[in-house]
């Protein structure tokens, strides 16, 4: 299929196969910008946090006075791990809004010390989206580390050589080509359309499938890491524009293109890929071998019932993937695994840290659909929701099978808070001691308590319908186990609750901006990385649960509280509902500054941006080289303090 040639009416045409999804945009002048975090990397070892004991001052103890909830102010005296984490996190979310940049010159320099390379032609145009006056208020305005991440190592890969490639996973399905009439294509040219004015001619290959794509060695990552790490250059002059030849090189339909090499790995276990993607050192790459408490100890705080103290790790693959590979249905029971080793360009919504899919922010965030999308209706006030934790979803995850069902992520989550299955269970929690003499007091682990009763009556959790299983797709054996429970709620019924845990199904979580837009406290956990994960901070605008879910318990009495000092000996946790509110408060007024609709338009500009010149024959001699300065208003995109 030949590119018609220019007219004055953008027309996109959309390709869906079996492998890929390509969109072809035609006659539209392009601005990306785009980063991929070093998912392959080994992650840093969190900084320990301040003990305890090492306070200078010790605050008066309050928690055994009979005082049962913790204001905001009495909160720190607690000592409690996850004030600790909390006040860490608040400090690093601190760090990262002063650091932000306030106009436009600001942003523009930023992104040269970055990157090493001037910001693609048409960034200056970015400052339209930015515009104040057409009340867009956009606040973030330089945290794209993700774009660029996930374009860098497609420097390594001339121009020309990368449009084939698109073009090649298009030819290799041919049959499986339609034209339009697909959600996700709908909303991906939706979310285009708002600055397809300013894109040039290029082809985008969309991943349709729910399980992430490209899987690259890390040897042959790093080589392609380097290659783009030489071709940095800002001293070559920059035209502000993209050039109009974006042709195939001669190459016509009869030609052979060169192909993905996607193979269809169904049922393997994922980690068995994943872990050649990872770092020599990491144990993922040592047989799959790892002493649990040295795991732990890198993205869990200690003594704290398995609190997760860096979200980021509790994620990566390299890391805790000897941990979750029989845990998590993507892992070991996946539907569908189709994937490549070659670095190809597929852009996809979700993927997991060793992938090399460019990430773009999913349709669902961007749609309106009700199932997703946030709605205040029935959002009542805190004080007004239910003491409970509450999660419906679908039996999705990985394939069911009498063999493998108790191992799927959502299936172990449901069996958690079975107040009837836990019985004779113990799970590790983490309490204060009662030793009155330690201020503020210190915190033990236990691994020994019956979450039973507190789960029969705080959690409201299952699912409202069984289906999907293998053999039989109604799951008579499956109910055996497990039973429907009652199914008529809505996204927004779910808001009558405080808890919102919010678990992966065959992906990613659909419901996470709705959850965090909300006054009810998300609990996530997730093996997945999304566009928007380096301006989520984990214990500030969420509570971070490990993809084990075995701090469920730890985080979960924390806000509601446990036991009753006088009665239960021993196991008392006064409960922490005013931190839980302020957390789901904190959650909720950054959600509506910066995971909007027009957040999305600006991440998706400036990944088009950065896309465009990746494809251009000349992407070394375009650019925007200005300094920001002449560009018109160029502070109303500033915040107002
Ligand atoms: C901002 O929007 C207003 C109203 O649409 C327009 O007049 C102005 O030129 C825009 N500013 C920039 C920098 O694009
Ligand atoms: C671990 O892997 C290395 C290299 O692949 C191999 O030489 C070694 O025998 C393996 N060790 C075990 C315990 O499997
Ligand atoms: C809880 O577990 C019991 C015993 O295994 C089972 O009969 C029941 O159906 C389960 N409940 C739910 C909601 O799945
Ligand atoms: C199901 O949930 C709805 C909405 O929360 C509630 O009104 C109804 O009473 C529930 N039904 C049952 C059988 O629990
Ligand atoms: C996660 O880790 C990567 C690699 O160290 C880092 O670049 C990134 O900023 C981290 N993301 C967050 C949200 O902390």
């Amino acid at each position: 299929m030949t590119l018609p040639p220019s007219s004055s009416r953008p027309r996109i045409f959309f390709i869906l196969s079996i492998s890929a999804f390509v969109i072809f945009l035609t006659n539209l002048t392009v601005i990306t910008g785009t980063d991929y975090r070093g998912g392959i990397e080994i992650l840093p070892i969190p900084q320990s946090l301040k003990r305890p004991g090492q306070r200078n001052k010790a605050p008066q103890l309050t928690i055994h006075e009979d005082k049962d909830d913790f204001s905001y102010s009495s909160e720190k005296a607690d000592g409690h791990p996850i004030s600790q984490l909390m006040e860490k996190a608040a400090a690093d979310f601190k760090q990262y809004q002063d650091s932000r940049s306030k106009t436009f010159v600001q942003a523009i320099g930023k992104y040269r010390k970055k990157y090493g390379r001037h910001p693609p032609p048409g960034f200056d145009k970015a400052g339209l989206l930015y515009n104040r006056s057409e009340e867009r208020n956009v606040y973030n305005v330089d945290d794209f580390d993700q774009i660029w991440d996930d374009l860098r190592p497609f420097w390594s890969i001339p121009p020309l050589e990368l449009r084939k490639v698109v073009k090649g996973m298009l030819k290799e399905d041919p049959g499986n080509s339609v034209t339009g009439g697909n959600w996700r294509t709908d909303e991906f040219v939706k979310m285009l359309n708002v600055f397809v004015k300013e894109l040039p001619d290029m082809q985008i290959a969309m991943n349709r499938l729910d399980q992430p794509r490209v899987i690259v060695e890390w040897e042959k990552l790093q080589e392609h890491l380097e290659i783009e790490e030489k071709s940095r250059n800002m001293d070559r002059p920059v035209t502000n524009g993209f050039s109009r030849n974006r042709e195939l090189g001669g190459a016509d339909e009869s030609m052979s293109f060169p192909t993905a090499g996607w193979f269809s790995v169904p049922g393997i276990p994922y980690m068995d890929l994943a872990s050649k993607a990872c770092p020599p050192d990491s144990y993922a790459r040592n047989n799959m071998t790892m002493d649990p408490a040295v795991a732990e100890a890198k993205y869990k705080f200690p003594n704290s019932g398995g609190l997760v103290s860096n979200f980021n790790i509790s994620s990566d693959l390299c890391t805790v993937g000897p941990a979750i590979q029989d845990l998590h249905g993507m892992l070991f029971a996946p539907a569908t695994i189709v994937a490549t080793k070659e670095l190809v360009p597929v852009f996809g919504e979700c993927k997991v840290n060793v992938n090399n899919d460019i990430l773009f922010p999913a349709n669902m965030y961007y749609s309106d659909d009700p199932r997703y999308t946030y709605s205040p209706e029935n959002d009542v006030p805190w004080d007004d929701k239910h003491t409970t934790v509450f999660w419906r979803g679908i039996t999705s995850g990985g394939n069911q099978k009498l063999s493998t069902w108790r191992r799927l992520h959502r299936h172990r989550f449901v069996q958690l808070a079975n107040g009837t299955d836990l019985h004779n269970t113990k799970t590790r929690l983490t309490l204060p001691t009662l030793d009155s003499t330690a201020t503020p007091p210190a915190y033990i682990e236990t691994k020994n308590w019956d979450p039973s009763p507190f789960s029969e009556k705080y959690t409201d959790i299952g699912f409202p319908e069984l289906a999907w299983c293998v053999p039989d797709s109604k799951c008579g054996w499956l109910r055996t186990f497990l039973k429907e429970v009652n199914a008529t709620t809505t996204l927004t019924d779910q808001f009558l609750n405080k808890y919102l845990p919010d678990i992966d199904g065959h992906s990613f979580s659909g419901r996470w901006h709705a959850w965090l837009k909300s006054r009810s406290l998300g609990i996530k956990a997730t093996i997945f990385r999304e566009w928007h994960d380096s301006r989520l901070f984990a214990w500030q605008h969420f509570a971070p649960m490990d993809n084990r879910f075995d701090d469920f318990y730890s985080i979960i009495t924390y806000f509601i509280g446990l036991g009753n000092r006088e009665e239960e000996e021993g196991v008392y946790i006064p409960t922490h509902d005013s931190t839980g509110k302020r957390l789901a408060g904190q959650g909720r007024e950054w959600a509506a500054k910066v995971l909007r609709k027009e957040d999305i338009e600006v991440y998706m500009f400036r990944l088009m941006l950065e896309y465009a010149r990746l494809l251009d024959d000349r992407r070394e001699m375009i650019g925007y080289g200005g300094n920001g300065r002449r560009v018109k208003e160029e502070k109303l995109w500033v915040w107002p303090e």
